[in-house]
């Protein structure tokens, strides 16, 4: 089959000619993966090599005698490893260097490579070099839950030897023992990184604890059998993320107001939020109200609130009412935003997002400027509405929000998995029965994604609201390794939880857009928690400088 880009840049087959769309290039872009002009970086990976052999002798030997389930080789994947951080050390990084403004903060190197004794857990997946190529994948993905365990419970057996390890403290624990600010250097790249099985430390709460929770999103409790979805962490490659501390983040949250906007993968990570946070705020003294486009979590202790506000194309559309939106006929009015904006003017933080319901059709409806019903519009290319409608978005930050009581974020794309061929799975049927991440893939994976769009955001939320900065939140090649993480026929359809017939029949029914909970959206709120401790509050600083 050689068209799984036709398909998977529409959703669900709806948008006729959706082929069209940016994988046309699928040649153009399946060039080599960034490999070329490296020599440098590989010179100093090599003295690096030599380096780490030296210092980290016993680890390398220790991985290198796991047992490995098939023959990838350890000491390559060591190889990949250091020459990943030879390449962090040869180059001075800026987001080693740099220092937040309370000059505190450092980095740590990747603690995947070495287990620290605090953090009890992981050591890297396996890597291979890159060539990878679907029908390789499936059988080798298949493969990792047990290496993966293996690999995550061997750290822990082996006590005597984390004992020997002083020297691996790092400065960044001093900061966060501080309680000062928290997290990682806004320079370094969060979205770099991998996925590391995490068990001990994921997930963040349990399903069943969390009463928040719709029945959309709970996975185990609608008939999910593997639960390895919820416990893989986020290793960025050049630093640390915190661990999510539900009581640091509602202080820091004290007398403010915490807004998503956007559709429905913002609600998805809307209710990871709430359940990060509600183990914090005691029992009586935490409720959600719904009305009309919002649902709000009160926790009545800390007088705060974590809000969603449901406006699935950000400024106007006529498919603005949060209950009654199927309609076919999608009209947006890209000028229009004041209607939805007067409910975010006095929230602490906006967490926005848009993109979903752009990839039904190619070209998007818009109603003509002036027009005078939803009747009067025109068709536009998909990207040139998205770029005039996040123009008119960035403008209404730009000159509504103040910087210095507001934060503004935007998050990428949340990616669909409905192609199970393009990585390497050719009985897969949708995402349905993925139980393991793509730890192994390098590279891009051909999902459908739109990266143009991706690009539209990026630059317009660095460019257009110069008053304003706007944290521009990349979950999105992140999340393309998740095949494992959507809900699948483990969820509801029109309210109902889907009948034993349904889910027998994931070509219909599942659902490989929206996340289980918990899982990969509570993720995308570590890194919004990251950069948001990462920043020095008023009210905290002055807690502490007592
Ligand atoms: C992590 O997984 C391994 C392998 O299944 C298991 O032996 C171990 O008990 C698990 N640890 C936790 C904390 O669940
Ligand atoms: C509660 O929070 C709001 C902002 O969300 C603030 O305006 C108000 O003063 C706070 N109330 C108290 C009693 O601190
Ligand atoms: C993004 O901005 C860069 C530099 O300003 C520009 O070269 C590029 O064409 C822009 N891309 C898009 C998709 O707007």
């Amino acid at each position: 089959m050689s068209l799984p880009g036709r398909r998977k840049s529409s959703l669900a087959g709806a948008g006729g000619g959706a082929g069209a769309g940016p994988f046309d290039t699928l040649g153009a872009k399946h060039g080599a993966p960034r490999k070329g002009g490296r020599l440098p970086v590989y010179v100093a990976g090599v003295f690096f090599v030599v380096f780490v052999i030296v210092m980290y002798g016993e680890d390398i030997r220790s991985v290198t005698l796991e047992p490995f389930a098939r023959g990838v080789g350890p000491v390559r994947q060591q190889a990949v490893v250091v020459s990943d951080a030879g390449r962090a050390a040869a180059t001075p990084r800026r987001d080693v260097l740099s220092s937040s403004s309370t000059g505190k903060k450092t980095v740590a190197p990747r603690r995947d490579v070495i287990a620290s004794p605090e953090r009890p857990v992981p050591v890297a997946l396996p890597r291979d070099d890159g060539r990878e190529r679907p029908g390789h994948a499936a059988a080798k993905t298949e493969t990792a839950p047990e290496r993966a365990i293996r690999k995550v419970t061997a750290p822990k057996v082996k006590k005597p030897k984390k004992a020997k390890r002083p020297r691996r403290l790092r400065p960044a624990r001093k900061t966060v023992a501080a309680g000062v600010v928290l997290g990682s250097p806004e320079t370094c790249d969060l979205s770099k990184g991998e996925w590391v099985f995490d068990n001990a430390s994921y997930p963040l709460y349990r399903e069943e604890e969390c009463s928040f929770l719709t029945s959309q999103v709970t996975c185990m409790k609608n008939g999910r059998r593997d639960d390895n979805y919820q416990k893989w962490r986020w290793q960025p490659k050049d630093c640390d993320m915190p661990r999510f501390d539900a009581k640091v983040f509602m202080e820091r949250l004290r007398n403010k107001r915490f807004m998503f906007v956007g559709d429905s993968l913002n609600r998805n990570q809307w209710e990871s939020m709430v359940c990060l946070v509600q183990s914090a705020v005691s029992p009586d003294k935490k409720y959600v109200t719904w009305e009309d486009q919002r649902v709000v979590f009160h926790a009545w202790e800390f007088n705060a609130t974590v809000e969603f506000y449901w406006s699935p194309f950000l400024v106007e559309s006529n498919s603005d009412n949060p209950k009654i939106h199927s309609i076919p006929t999608r009209i947006i009015d890209a000028g229009a935003i004041a209607a939805h904006a007067q409910n975010w003017r006095n929230a602490d933080y906006l967490v926005f997002n848009t993109y979903i319901w752009w990839m039904n059709t190619l070209n998007m409806k818009l109603k003509r400027p002036g027009g005078r019903d939803w009747e009067d519009h025109e068709e536009v290319v998909r990207i040139e509405a998205y770029r005039k409608v996040l123009s008119t978005w960035a403008g209404w930050v730009n000159d509504n929000i103040d910087p210095a009581r507001t934060s503004v974020f935007f998050m990428s794309m949340s990616p669909l998995h409905l192609s199970p061929q393009v990585w390497g799975n050719p009985n897969g049927i949708r995402c349905a029965k993925e139980t393991m991440p793509l730890v192994n893939w390098r590279g891009p994976i051909w999902l459908g994604t739109d990266w143009d769009m991706f690009k539209v955001a990026s630059n317009i939320t660095r460019a257009a609201a110069p008053r304003v900065p706007i944290t521009f939140v990349d979950i999105t090649t992140m999340s393309e390794r998740r095949k494992d993480g959507h809900t699948s026929v483990h969820t509801i359809r029109q309210g109902q939880i889907l009948t034993p017939e349904q889910q027998a029949d994931p070509g219909t029914y599942a659902d490989c857009i929206h996340w289980c909970l918990p899982g990969v959206p509570d993720i995308w709120n570590s890194l919004l928690y990251t950069r948001i401790m990462s920043r020095p509050d008023a009210a905290t600083a002055a807690l502490t400088a007592r």
